[in-house]
């Protein structure tokens, strides 16, 4: 034995070994989700190779696993057209034009029953990869179509993209697939993001198209991104069928597709949607629907491609809006105005762009409707509003050991007190003023940006000033800029984001009354009724003297509003608050902007798409101080539109109906002439 390690070893021969084996134990791993070695075995072949090969760099092939992280950072991408243009898919969400797809298709063909090929469609970035005897040469985005980036540096990192081929006749080839990301590899990210205190991203698809962009391949190497193809070109042997081409893909070294079937009619097709709509949940990665396409490749150029999308194949995809997941606990928040709401803790899931974690359960009858128990397994749907909502039990996965929920009846604060109940109403309240939470939430609701919008005193500055005994009402806010030293003690507190809050406080000073009325968080007084007793009452102290006839008396203000109103003023200790709150400068009574221009009187505006310099709040206040309306939809009665960044159907309205039309500068001129 002893002999054996004193022979020299060729560094060529074992170098080529070592790629071999790196190689199939990748593709083990990576492609067939299974391992024959353990990591540190793995990781002593990957560390011999690179020895190797930084002693012999002429060694170092393209398809060397240790070529996956690349090297230098890329400059700009290259652009390169693709061999064949990389077509897209007709999409629909609806099974009639399933079945019309399938009606052509037969016409097409003239045939009674063609063959049908239903795969997942994966939720990525779709990529095009060029093998050259048998090595990856090039991975390209699709681009238009046409053309596409170059970014074979950053798809080399990605595990499941083999770098040589494994042996089948085929040398040269064209392969397609998506490069998707899984969703707790996404999870993770954005909650190391989270902690970070950075940008969250929007869903796993933007993240990796915003990945595959980046300049440094050793950052892509991080985010472990996936590739499944779907899709081959080669001359290297006759192809018949896309379901046998798969099968070629497969035994290439790429993983195809988690479920494939050949469907003998559309009504397996069909079965297969149906089954998948179900089943999708239970991926560990999101699919946004299914692409049916014709088997026989024959078939497939009978048919023949209109436009960017081929005519022998279309995509069902599945409404995004719902998704399973687990109800792990059902907790109580209290509001500013003491309304205690249980609220629906959840197994993070990914629903139409967001993680969701939380959803609000509106009150106890919502709950006992709905009989919700913690444990379920829950539906979650996001309707037009983008908030999400638990929509249902799914009543299979009950637990037996399930019980139903109560509503405790204390306040889940640390004074637990009793939660009591009025008549005719669902809520339950915390009627201690005392109540840390609902402080808390006062303080947040007052700071916040549809109020008071104070800059640098965001939830968690609030929180901790809570916790630091810094704020203990509202008025000890305009009292913070005296208290620096016990701020900058805090931790994440630093002179400059101190300077910044005291900025923020100063600034919202000037915050006209309305604002100011909608920020002292007055039950039933949302930013529409508070500026409607604004212009009523034009002070605090017309508005304290109101009796419950005059304040009904205002068009608008109903009996619950206006009981409201007069028991927030009946309060002491709100008076009190109000006075502080004045002596600090803020503002309590209306500025008189009568004598303002009224120049937009008589006008409706819609505003649309994303503004750039202002807020789409500054924006409206701009206009109402004119004497404008703000409208929601174009109509013939719109008199502008303002149109930001990515405007869209409004905008298509507005001119449609020859409603004129400003962007945000245009609109900013014209506030400034005003
Ligand atoms: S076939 C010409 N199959 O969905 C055929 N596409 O517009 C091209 N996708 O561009 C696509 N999973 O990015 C096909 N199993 C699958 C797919 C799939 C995801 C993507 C792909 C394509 C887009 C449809």
């Amino acid at each position: 034995m002893q002999q054996l390690f004193d022979l020299p070893i060729d560094p060529t021969i074992r170098s080529a070994e070592l790629r071999e084996a790196i190689a199939r134990h990748d593709r083990l791993y990576y492609v067939e989700a299974r391992s024959e070695i353990s990591d540190r075995e793995y990781d002593a072949l990957l560390a011999e190779l690179q020895q190797i090969e930084l002693a012999n760099p002429e060694l170092v092939t393209a398809d060397s696993p240790t070529q996956r992280v690349g090297g230098l950072p890329i400059g700009a991408f290259r652009t390169v057209t693709h061999s064949a243009p990389m077509l897209s898919l007709a999409n629909t969400y609806s099974r009639e034009e399933v079945q019309d797809f399938d009606r052509r298709v037969r016409e097409g063909l003239g045939i009674e029953n063609p063959h049908y090929v239903c795969e997942l469609k994966y939720d990525g970035v779709a990529m095009s990869l060029t093998y050259t005897d048998g090595i990856l040469a090039l991975a390209a985005t699709r681009g238009d179509g046409q053309s596409g980036d170059d970014v074979t540096a950053n798809v080399r990192t990605i595990q499941s993209v083999p770098l040589r081929l494994l042996s089948t006749n085929i040398r040269s080839a064209t392969i397609r697939g998506e490069v998707y990301m899984l969703a707790e590899t996404f999870l993770e990210i954005n909650r190391r993001a989270e902690q970070a205190g950075e940008k969250l991203y929007a869903n796993p698809r933007n993240l990796t198209a915003g990945t595959l962009k980046q300049k440094d391949s050793k950052a892509v190497a991080k985010r472990e991104l996936q590739f499944v193809a779907y899709w081959l070109d080669t001359n290297d042997e006759p192809l018949t069928a896309h379901s046998l081409n798969l099968e070629l893909l497969a035994a290439m070294g790429f993983a195809i597709g988690k479920a494939v079937r050949t469907c003998p009619s559309i009504d397996d097709a069909m079965n297969f949607i149906t089954e998948w709509d179900e089943k999708r949940f239970d991926l560990p990665f999101q699919i946004d629907g299914i692409v049916v396409k014709v088997d026989a490749l024959r078939h497939q150029s009978e048919l023949g491609a209109v436009a960017r999308s081929p005519r022998w194949a279309m995509a069902y995809k599945f409404e995004a809006k719902k998704a399973q997941t687990v109800l792990t606990d059902i907790t109580l928040q209290v509001g500013r105005t003491g309304v205690v709401t249980p609220v629906a803790e959840l197994t993070p899931i990914l629903l139409a762009g967001s993680t969701i974690s939380r959803a609000t359960l509106h009150n106890e009858d919502f709950v006992q409707e709905k009989d919700l128990r913690i444990g379920d397994t829950v539906e979650i749907e996001k309707g037009g509003d983008v908030i999400p909502k638990v929509s249902s039990v799914v009543m299979s996965e009950r637990l037996e050991s399930s019980v139903p929920w109560n509503m405790p009846h204390v306040c889940p604060c640390p004074l637990k007190s009793k939660l009591h109940h009025p008549d005719g109403e669902v809520n339950w309240y915390c009627d201690d003023a005392g109540c840390p939470w609902q402080i808390l939430r006062r303080l947040q609701h007052f700071s916040s940006r549809d109020a008071m919008d104070i800059e640098g005193l965001g939830e968690k500055a609030i929180e901790q000033f809570v916790e630091a005994q810094l704020l203990t009402s509202i008025a000890d806010i305009y009292r913070l800029p005296e208290r620096m030293d016990e701020i900058l003690a805090l931790e994440r507190w630093a002179p400059k984001s101190f300077e910044k809050l005291v900025g923020g406080i100063n600034a919202s000073r000037a915050q006209p009354f309305a604002r100011v009325l909608f920020a002292l968080g007055i039950r039933f007084v949302g930013e529409g009724v508070a500026k409607i007793l604004a212009r009523a009452f034009p002070s605090v102290d017309e508005l304290t003297a109101a009796s419950i006839e005059q304040l009904t008396n205002v068009h608008e203000i109903g009996a619950s509003i206006a009981s409201s109103v007069r028991t927030f003023f009946d309060d002491a200790d709100n008076r009190e608050l109000v006075q502080a709150l004045r002596t600090s400068g803020v503002q309590f009574i209306s500025a008189d902007n009568t004598v303002a221009s009224q120049e937009f009187a008589n006008k409706t505006f819609v505003l649309t798409g994303e503004l750039v310099a202002m807020t789409r709040r500054e924006a409206e206040e701009n206009i109402e101080a004119r004497g404008g309306k703000i409208s929601g939809s174009v109509s013939k009665r719109t008199s502008l539109v303002v149109a930001g960044q990515n405007a869209g159907s409004k905008l298509n309205k507005a001119q449609e109906l020859g409603v004129p039309v400003l962007t945000e500068e245009e609109f900013r001129n014209l506030l400034s002439n005003s």
